[in-house]
């Protein structure tokens, strides 16, 4: 299946009226990062942007993606390159996309219908999440062209919720469907331990959470539309009168342990689009992957929020790519802040690189040629 996107591409945003200005105040994602922490309530920022242990995965990623340098070569063209792409099928207008975010509608209430508008909007891929806020349904709605569905390990009853969700993703013309390996359990992470989000995850403000959220009156106004935080997907599996607490207790109970590669496969034989499996460092583990059939492979340790001990996975990328040999789309996440670390993550081989930037060397002062 072949679909052009025929909406507005990349540098067509770039003449929306609101572009310059947005620009001028959030020129980098530092900025962006910045701001939010201002504006969203504590809980809110510290869930969104907390790693696991002391963040130093986080820290790892980044380091690891600022080791990596560029050798541009000359004289090879004049203009620059296209950045639209042919990934599992469909033409995007640039070479990434939103991964999937469990709580977005945590981080602002609403986000997930924003988010997937925007990328509906730009063309680039978006990934709504089990965890997500905004229903499956929802998103085929508004992200007809872009959209990716995520799903968690739901495996009570024969993998009851699970497959029918996918069923729902499949009916709803998800196009790709990715199962996301590298969470077997829930970490607890400390920054959202210390603002009350930590333990059973239960949603029970305290008067510091509410204080946060009175004083934070752009997100109170975003819930007061958009209501209180919410897994939307998996509301419908935990009863007509389910309570928030309950719909979460719900879900962390159906939720959980880590996919066989024998569950792999019964999602392979079911869904007939594109199946990508997400969390993978190992080259033996991409190698088995592809000899089940995946379509791709999203290179990731989670964004360094599950375990701060992974390698970065721009480390792990080459050998990856090595051992996939083009049998399958290597994909990378993890530390991305600019069209820069896009540009590393291509040079190391998530995607054929341009000519232009053709050479990356790992050690700063070290260049043989
Ligand atoms: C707030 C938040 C929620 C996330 N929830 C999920 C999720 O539900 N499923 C999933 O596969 N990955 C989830 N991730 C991980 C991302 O999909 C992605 O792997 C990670 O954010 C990439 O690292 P980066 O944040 O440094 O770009 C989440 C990440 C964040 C920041």
């Amino acid at each position: 299946m072949h679909v052009v996107i025929k909406k507005e591409p990349i540098t067509a945003l770039m003449k929306n009226p609101n572009y310059a200005a947005l620009h001028r105040r959030f020129p980098t994602i530092p900025h962006l990062r910045a701001y939010a922490r201002r504006h969203a309530p504590r809980f809110a920022f510290e869930y969104m942007d907390g790693g696991a242990g002391a963040d130093t995965g986080i820290a790892h990623n980044w380091a690891a993606l600022d080791a990596v340098e560029i050798v541009p070569r000359y004289g090879v063209m004049t203009d620059l390159p296209p950045i639209s792409i042919d990934l599992l099928g469909r033409r995007y207008a640039a070479p990434f996309g939103i991964a999937p975010m469990g709580g977005p509608s945590i981080a602002w209430p609403g986000a997930d219908l924003l988010l997937a508008k925007a990328a509906q909007r730009a063309g680039v891929p978006y990934v709504l999440g089990l965890a997500g806020g905004a229903t499956i349904e929802q998103i085929a709605e508004v992200a007809p062209d872009v959209f990716w569905f995520q799903l968690y390990r739901c495996a009570k009853n024969d993998h009851a919720i699970g497959f029918d969700v996918v069923r729902r993703a499949d009916a709803a013309g998800a196009h790709v469907l990715i199962l996301t390996l590298d969470v077997p359990v829930r970490t607890t992470r400390s920054r959202e331990v210390v603002v009350g989000l930590g333990g059973a995850g239960l949603f029970r403000p305290g008067p510091r959470m509410i204080w946060d959220i009175l004083t934070s009156s752009g997100w109170a106004m975003a819930m007061m539309k958009n209501g209180q935080p919410r897994f939307a997907n998996i509301r419908p599996y935990a009863g007509a009168n389910a309570s928030l607490n309950d719909v979460i207790q719900f879900a962390r109970r159906e939720m959980g342990g880590a996919f066989s590669w024998e569950e792999v496969a019964r999602y392979r034989e079911r869904w007939k689009r594109p199946l990508v499996v997400k969390g993978i460092l190992h080259p033996s583990d991409a190698e088995r992957a592809v000899k089940l059939g995946v379509d791709g492979i999203i290179v990731s340790n989670h964004g360094g929020r599950q375990i701060e001990a992974l390698p970065p996975p721009i480390d792990c990328l080459p050998a990856i790519v090595r051992a996939v040999g083009g049998r399958a789309t290597v994909m990378m996440d993890s530390g991305i802040r600019s069209g820069i670390d896009v540009v590393r993550a291509l040079a190391l081989g998530a995607q054929k690189p341009a000519e232009a930037c053709a050479a990356v060397v790992r050690h700063p002062g070290a260049l043989h040629f």
